[in-house]
């Protein structure tokens, strides 16, 4: 059996205002906190024992997910007083680990969505006797990423963290986020100071010569650190474009949860989720959206690929066009917010207060 790590400490800072309140991996995506679906798809890939390196807004894991074994796993808590980056939160989660030097532990961020076959990974990772594997994803745009070119048979040749000249940008694989490493590898990452894995544990082996082997894969895969991919991540998860056993029902148009009011004629589609105890009124549409616990949307209200947060209102005939409404935030109506519009938690915005176009 393998044991994983999962990175779950970062502050979210590009979801703000969704991780205000919620670290990004409790941050609900198709009914239940994103990291639900990260630990069924390890569970299904035989792992048996993950340690969650925590630490901002750490207190809220383990409440939720205890000792794991309502999931068949064991959880095991390790958390950063101040958050020592990726590498730096590898290594303090490698007290917890039992995995013998030469064993393979896994290593994912919290962060990404996948269909990637995980114990095949780690069959590669064996097949190349490689001190890390990692997997690599092809993106049109790896701009906002890591760039991993490989040699012909997929050994690592160089790490470049978001690349900003063309010259930079040779090749389209990027770091996808999910890696297995041999276990003396964390032991020997620096403790008790901030280390970042991808800029200075990676590059730092590559120039001691060791053996780093990238396995591209181009499953579904999609980085929810942006609040249009974590939308795009839970309304995929809905629809069962990517499959995940934790799920809370089947896939289809939309979720409804339990203690949800849904009007006779108000529309749900995209995969949109209606969170518990929220409430969608007569003539309200909401597509490919997310509506946490408690949220109310008016009637004639139209919401499309954004969030709404827990407890948040929003206003009779108002327009939620790609954006993110904060927790407990008032938005009065005919209001239009559009493209990208933060609304942080808690704030009210009386009626006809903001408008992207001046004709409607
Ligand atoms: P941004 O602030 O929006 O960049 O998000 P982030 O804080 O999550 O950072 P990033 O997306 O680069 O992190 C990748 C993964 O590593 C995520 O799953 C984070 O939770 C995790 N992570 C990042 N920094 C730390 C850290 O200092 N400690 C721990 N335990 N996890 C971290």
């Amino acid at each position: 059996m393998t044991e994983a790590v999962l990175l779950v400490g970062g502050k979210g800072t590009r979801l703000r205002p969704l991780t205000v309140n919620t670290p990004k991996p409790m941050v609900p995506a198709a009914g239940v906190p994103f990291l639900a679906h990260q630990l069924a798809r390890l569970k299904s890939a035989g792992v048996d024992h993950v340690v969650l390196a925590t630490s901002y807004l750490a207190e809220v894991f383990e409440p939720y997910f205890g000792d794991g074994s309502a999931l068949g796993l064991r959880l095991t808590y390790v958390t950063e007083a101040e958050p020592l980056g990726t590498g730096g939160a590898i290594r303090s989660a490698a007290d917890a680990l039992t995995s013998a030097p030469a064993e393979p532990v896994l290593v994912l961020n919290g962060d990404i969505l996948t269909g990637l076959d995980i114990a095949h990974l780690v069959e590669r990772h064996e097949a190349a006797q490689a001190a890390v594997t990692l997997h690599l994803t092809r993106v049109e745009d790896p701009r906002a990423f890591g760039l991993v070119p490989t040699d012909e048979t997929g050994r690592v040749l160089a790490f470049t963290e978001k690349p900003t000249s063309p010259a930079e940008i040779v090749t389209d694989q990027i770091n996808a986020g999910c890696y297995v490493f041999r276990r003396e590898v964390i032991d020997a990452i620096p403790t008790g100071r901030p280390v970042s894995v991808e800029r200075e544990t990676f590059p730092g082996l590559l120039a001691d010569g060791a053996h780093l082997q990238g396995v591209v894969d181009r499953t579904y895969w999609l980085d929810l650190g942006r609040p249009d991919a974590f939308v795009q991540a839970s309304a995929d998860l809905v629809r069962g474009v990517v499959a995940s056993a934790a799920m809370p029902g089947e896939p289809g148009p939309y979720l409804v949860l339990p203690g949800a009011k849904v009007a006779a004629g108000a529309k749900l589609g995209g995969g949109t989720v209606v969170g518990a105890g929220a409430e969608v009124a007569e003539g309200a549409v909401v597509e490919g959206s997310v509506l946490l616990d408690g949220a109310r949307v008016a009637d004639g209200a139209w919401i499309g690929d954004s969030l709404v947060g827990a407890g948040a209102r929003i206003g009779a005939r108002t327009v939620v066009d790609g954006a993110v409404v904060g927790d407990g935030a008032l938005v009065g109506a005919d209001n239009e917010l559009r493209k990208g519009v933060r609304v942080w938690c808690d704030t009210r915005l009386p009626d006809a207060s903001v408008r992207f176009s001046a004709d409607c």
